[in-house]
């Protein structure tokens, strides 16, 4: 096992995902590829669905955060799991719709949601929105209005809470360009203004404080701050929220140093924080939701490269240069994310040498590591980087006009496209 019980090494000498071999997956699909591993994906989401059922006593549900891995087969498979799902586009929507997820499990955030997104998951029927701002209230109001409808909304709260990960992907301090600050008042008025709405209809309140956390503290004092707020809404207006959505944000292992917090322990005690407030103030406990993207695909992926040359520059560094980078990964340019890397055909060997993995972009920063620990690999290897199921397929861009690699389901060894690669007539097809 290599991190996660998805990786093994096969009698071969290979690398195996799901129960398959990763030299026969890329022989039989091309490079790069991307492989999922369905019984992780299901197996998270069955983490969080029973943990949540059990310690809230059937008050609370967990939705995937489509955002780290949004195709119509993942949200089919997280709508089977008996998940929710968190969409921030119309293009989300779109794919959730596509995949006949039930609508009134949907909820639509993001901070700056069009007239026409709003629209459209009004027609779709999505649960909830997470509303971010006055203005957008606005817009919901009149929305639901014409429609003649009722916007069911949950209210986007900045906790000010710092979490500890990377700056681009913490979101829960007052600088932030995502909700309502909860210690200038702001929450607050914007509580009694949804209230004030007629085809608004306030359910409760939401905050996500960052991705990539690796404690519970910051999630129960994020989770404090909620409900003290939700104390302050009741005295004020007599309303008693019903829902609390605590966001998501649970880091996964990516590396052997990397120590994530089980998910089962952790959400006893979230669940156990909320409820023993609730009691002390007099309140019911809110329903309770969480958000969680990374943790149910994260650990599920790997990607496979081909590795083209190996570049040693005497005493400096070599260079392994594979057939995507940056393309279909482009975690390690924007935050060096730290990754594991192996030589899939070479796994059982040891990992001694240094290699900085190098992307096919013209971009100096196209890499996907440096000084990564790999077997040492020659022309015609299999690379492949572990952990890469969340924000790489969401995140691929087209640079240099780089088709976006395929997406390969497995599943007690067998395997299955789920989504296919794309070819040079779709990167045409919007050139007019
Ligand atoms: N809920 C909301 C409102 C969010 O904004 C996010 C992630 C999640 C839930 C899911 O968080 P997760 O459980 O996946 O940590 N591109 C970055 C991550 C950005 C996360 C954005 N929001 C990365 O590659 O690390």
């Amino acid at each position: 096992m290599i991190l996660s019980d998805c990786f093994e090494v096969n009698e071969a000498g290979h690398l195996t995902v799901g129960g398959c071999d990763t030299v026969e997956l890329a022989r039989a699909y091309g490079t790069p590829l991307y492989v999922m591993d369905e019984n992780a994906v299901r197996r998270n989401c069955g983490l969080y669905r029973d943990a949540l059922r059990e310690c809230t006593g059937g008050r609370g549900m967990a939705l995937y955060a489509s955002k780290a891995f949004c195709c119509k087969e993942v949200c089919r498979i997280a709508a089977e799991e008996g998940m929710g799902l968190d969409v921030v586009s119309g293009g989300e929507i779109a794919t959730a719709r596509a995949a006949g997820f039930p609508a009134e499990r949907v909820f639509f955030h993001g901070n700056n949601k069009t007239r026409a997104e709003i629209d459209l998951a009004l027609e779709y029927g999505v649960g909830r929105f997470v509303a971010d701002n006055l203005e957008e209230l606005g817009r919901l109001q009149r929305a639901a209005q014409e429609k003649g409808t009722v916007a069911r909304v949950l209210l986007r709260v900045k906790p000010g809470v710092e979490a500890h990960t990377h700056a681009f992907i913490k979101t829960g301090q007052i600088d932030s360009k995502f909700g309502f600050a909860l210690s200038t008042g702001e929450a607050r008025e914007a509580a009694e203004r949804a209230l004030s709405l007629p085809n608004v209809e306030l359910m409760g309140l939401h905050c996500h404080i960052g991705s990539q956390i690796f404690e519970i503290a910051p999630f129960l004092l994020a989770a404090e701050r909620l409900l003290g707020l939700r104390k302050e809404i009741y005295r004020e207006t007599g309303r008693s929220l019903p829902e609390m959505n605590l966001g998501g944000g649970y880091g996964i292992r990516y590396v052997e140093g990397d120590d994530p917090i089980p998910y089962g322990k952790e959400l006893h005690v979230v669940a156990e924080t909320v409820a023993r407030r609730c009691a002390e103030d007099g309140m019911e406990t809110p329903f309770l939701y969480l958000e969680p993207g990374r943790s149910i695909v994260g650990d599920a992926g790997l990607t496979l490269y081909e590795v083209g040359s190996v570049k040693t520059i005497p005493g400096v560094r070599s260079y392994v240069a594979v057939d995507g980078g940056m393309t279909d990964n482009p975690r390690y340019a924007l935050y060096q994310a730290a990754y594991t890397a192996v030589v899939a055909n070479k796994a059982a060997g040891p990992a001694d040498f240094c290699a900085t993995l190098a992307g096919k972009c013209c971009e100096s920063g196209d890499l996907l590591q440096e000084s990564a620990w790999i077997q040492k690999p020659e022309e015609g290897d299999l690379l492949a980087v572990l952990c890469t199921g969340a924000y790489n397929y969401s995140m691929a861009s087209n640079y240099n006009r780089i088709p976006r690699p395929a997406v390969v389901m497995v599943r007690d060894g067998r395997a299955r496209v789920i989504v296919r690669r794309e070819t040079y007539e779709d990167l045409l097809r919007c050139d007019c």
